[in-house]
């Protein structure tokens, strides 16, 4: 998939945002190393710490398929008016499975600034620390 193609992908799923609360939709394209692309979208919930971000539930349906680490990049689309950057619980999540993402964020125009994880969470949280 071309770059402008999984730009398409997460954007097609802003329709899919389940947001009544922040009115504020998010779409996720996640590409693998194969090509495989795994899309998701925020869904919220009346107790609100419950919702979930659209980057980790296209993440959450990658991992749940048993894919692992050969994750290249994620496409983070957002109705904001600079690119719409994963939250610090969405680094976190990805850094786990991908410390080497390109993460590519979309504002409302569809102009993209894209990212490394570790510009987007220098001296995170990993494994080694265990
Ligand atoms: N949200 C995402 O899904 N991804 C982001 O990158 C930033 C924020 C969602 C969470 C919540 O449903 C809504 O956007 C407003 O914060």
């Amino acid at each position: 998939m071309t770059r402008e193609e999984l730009k398409a992908a997460a954007t097609g799923m802003l329709d899919k945002a389940y947001c009544p609360y922040s009115h504020f939709p998010v779409g996720a394209a996640l590409e693998c190393a194969d090509g495989t692309v795994y899309t998701g979208c925020n869904i919220e919930n009346a107790a609100y710490p419950v919702g979930t971000c659209a980057e980790r539930t296209a993440m959450g349906k990658a991992i749940s398929e048993g894919r692992r680490e050969d994750f290249v990049r994620i496409v983070v689309a957002g109705k904001s008016d600079g690119p719409c950057v994963p939250c610090g619980m969405c680094r976190q999540f990805m850094k786990e499975f991908a410390p080497k993402l390109e993460v590519i964020c979309l504002n409302a125009k569809g102009e993209e600034q894209a990212f490394t994880m570790e510009e987007l969470l220098p001296h995170g949280f990993d494994q080694s620390y265990l």
